[in-house]
């Protein structure tokens, strides 16, 4: 999906208290120099919006969660809603606005002065702008307790595979950065990536512990499921939403 460029984003974004704006200084140190404490570090890798990511961290407070995401002005888009939460403006946007008008609010707040209310992050999310192909630079060998992948982008063309999140380039990433038994979690609602990645994970060395080809309709593996913006979006066409989950430990 093309996402339009929203002017003063960029600003925005390297001002907020919740953005890890130099994550290679925290290396190995996440949970203690960022949040203060030692809660196991869990990551959502493209997080988009951040749905998903700020209605977990909210319903579990025993661990840290970093949301990583490529797209500044999509970041910059995830950061208000966030601020909005915080401020308890949150679910106006869901029950009693129509997604343009908070793409509208969105887009509008960039030039608007930053809530006085948030000048110091706390809580236990935060965010980082940048390439997962990075994800190694920025944590430490065993650092990540759990990664979320959710409707990553599928880059349909054979010479693109290894722009897909769950290609072999970022697997190694993944493998290096996990605890030992830590655990990748991965939904979509693209059979053809869904497909592939049933065949990347146990090449790279992951042991398939659940997986569905249709979540919704799985009386044990949806509970708990929290929805993301793109599940949302696919399962009310009808689209069956596939996930699995893989464990990698270290030899
Ligand atoms: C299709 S969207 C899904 C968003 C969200 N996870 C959801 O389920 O609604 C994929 C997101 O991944 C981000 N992304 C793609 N490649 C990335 C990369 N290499 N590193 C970090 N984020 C990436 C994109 O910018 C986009 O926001």
């Amino acid at each position: 999906m093309r996402i339009r460029h929203v002017k003063g984003s960029e600003e925005y974004v390297a001002a907020s208290p919740f953005v890890i704006q130099r994550p290679e200084d925290h290396k190995g140190r996440f949970s203690k120099e960022v949040f203060g404490n030692d809660a196991p570090l869990r990551l959502e890798v493209g997080m988009g919006m951040g749905t998903f990511i700020r209605e977990l961290a909210a319903s579990d407070p025993g661990h840290n969660y970093i949301g990583f995401e490529l797209n500044t002005t999509v970041l910059y888009k995830a950061l208000r809603r966030y601020e909005r939460q915080l401020l308890g403006e949150a679910g106006t946007e869901r029950a009693e606005e129509a997604p343009s008008a908070v793409e509208e609010r969105d887009e509008r707040g960039a030039s608007e002065e930053r809530p006085s209310a948030i000048t110091e992050a706390t809580g236990n999310l935060r965010f980082i702008r940048s390439d997962a192909r990075f994800l190694s630079d920025y944590f430490s060998e065993g650092e990540i307790d759990r990664i979320y992948l959710n409707f990553s982008d599928p880059w349909p063309k054979d010479k693109n595979a290894n722009k897909r999140l769950t290609s072999q380039v970022f697997l190694e990433h993944y493998k290096h950065i996990l605890k030992d038994g830590g655990m990748v979690e991965f939904k979509t609602d693209n059979r053809g990536l869904f497909d592939y990645s049933m065949e990347t994970f146990p090449a790279a060395g992951f042991e398939i512990k659940t997986m569905t080809y249709d979540l919704h309709h799985d009386p044990e593996l949806s509970k708990g499921n929290i929805m993301t913006e793109y599940e949302a979006k696919f399962s009310a066409k009808g689209n069956p939403i596939c996930r699995l989950t893989a464990v990698y430990f270290k030899k």
